[in-house]
């Protein structure tokens, strides 16, 4: 076991902390969408977002209380965009975090509701973080909202869904587009939102989302990777759906041996966006690293 794992899950029982007060209790009326938002929340994520929002702030010598708020926000963005994901209309998916999809269990009208429900709550939980010197709440909120929304991660989903099933691969250019959006955008301001609580230096804050963009690109490519590569019972997800549905993913374009490369040269990047942090910085490297050698 890695020195990281018991890092992971103290910082993963921190933050469901945050979640389970956050969010209206299961039984608050209407008790379907509430308990709908928890079921899918409190599945069993792993809670990356979150933990690189916490280990951001601290990068940037604040405190990870002060990143509670901003890192359930950024988690309940996250979830509500893998009901959505899973929906039948989107890549209709029945497993998620290892148990039945949302639409499954409720039905598709609740499972809409209640990823609507997450990625409004998500502003409200934003709205309590403690402003920072250099960053006020409405930076915060500018900042979740755009990379959230049709220009980035909305906009990812609908390219991505727009180029699925065609007998065509899209071009390079288009899938590196799709995959910075609809992954590497939540990612990087799940970092960025972190350091603001910090009062990060503007350019500390831009040294880390580049740290961002490359953790999320290659995340996304390990992701693509595992889903031929590995089995639905290891990734609590079904296997094997992208090249199912045709999907263009760096796999199928450039096939797993570059894939790997690809991920790993993204991962040297991130790695080497973080100099300016020196050993503040230790559990960002460290989970680049097992991000990069994940099997789930
Ligand atoms: C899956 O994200 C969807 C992508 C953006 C690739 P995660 O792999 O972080 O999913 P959970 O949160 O652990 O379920
Ligand atoms: C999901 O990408 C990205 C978002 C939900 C924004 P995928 O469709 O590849 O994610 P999985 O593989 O279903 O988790
Ligand atoms: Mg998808
Ligand atoms: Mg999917
Ligand atoms: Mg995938």
């Amino acid at each position: 076991m890695s020195d990281l794992t018991p890092y992971l899950k103290s910082r993963c029982k921190i933050v469901d902390q945050a979640l389970g007060k956050y969010l209206p209790t299961a039984r608050t009326r209407p008790a379907t969408v509430h308990d709908a938002m928890r079921y899918s929340i409190f599945a069993g994520g792993k809670r990356l977002r979150p933990i690189l929002c916490l280990a951001a702030a601290e990068a940037c010598d604040g405190n990870y209380e002060d990143a509670l708020a901003p890192a359930s926000a950024v988690e309940c963005i996250h979830t509500y965009s893998l009901i959505h994901d899973d929906l039948p209309c989107m890549d209709d998916d029945d497993l998620r975090r290892g148990k039945p999809t949302s639409h499954v269990k409720y039905g598709e009208g609740i499972a809409v509701l209640a990823g609507d429900a997450l990625l409004t709550i998500a502003f409200e939980i934003l709205a309590k973080t403690p402003a920072a010197k250099r960053y006020d709440v409405g930076t915060y909120v500018t900042e979740l909202a755009n990379c959230a929304g049709s220009r980035h991660l909305i906009g990812g989903q609908v390219l991505d869904l727009e180029g699925e099933g065609s007998d065509v691969l899209l071009s390079p250019t288009q899938l590196d587009y799709i995959h910075k959006s609809k992954t590497a955008a939540l990612l990087t301001s799940s970092i960025r939102l972190g350091a603001m609580t910090a009062n990060a230096t503007p350019k500390k804050l831009e040294a880390i989302s580049i740290y961002g963009q490359s953790l999320g690109l290659a995340f996304q490519v390990i992701d693509d990777i595992l889903d031929v590569t590995s089995t639905s019972e290891k990734l609590g997800k079904s296997a094997g759906k992208d090249e199912a549905t045709n999907k263009s993913t760096y796999p199928a374009l450039f096939g797993l041996e570059k894939s790997r490369r690809k991920a790993a040269q993204l991962t040297a990047k991130a790695h080497d966006a973080l100099k300016p942090f020196g050993k503040k910085a230790q559990r960002m490297h460290e989970i680049a690293d097992y991000l990069l050698d994940r099997d789930y």
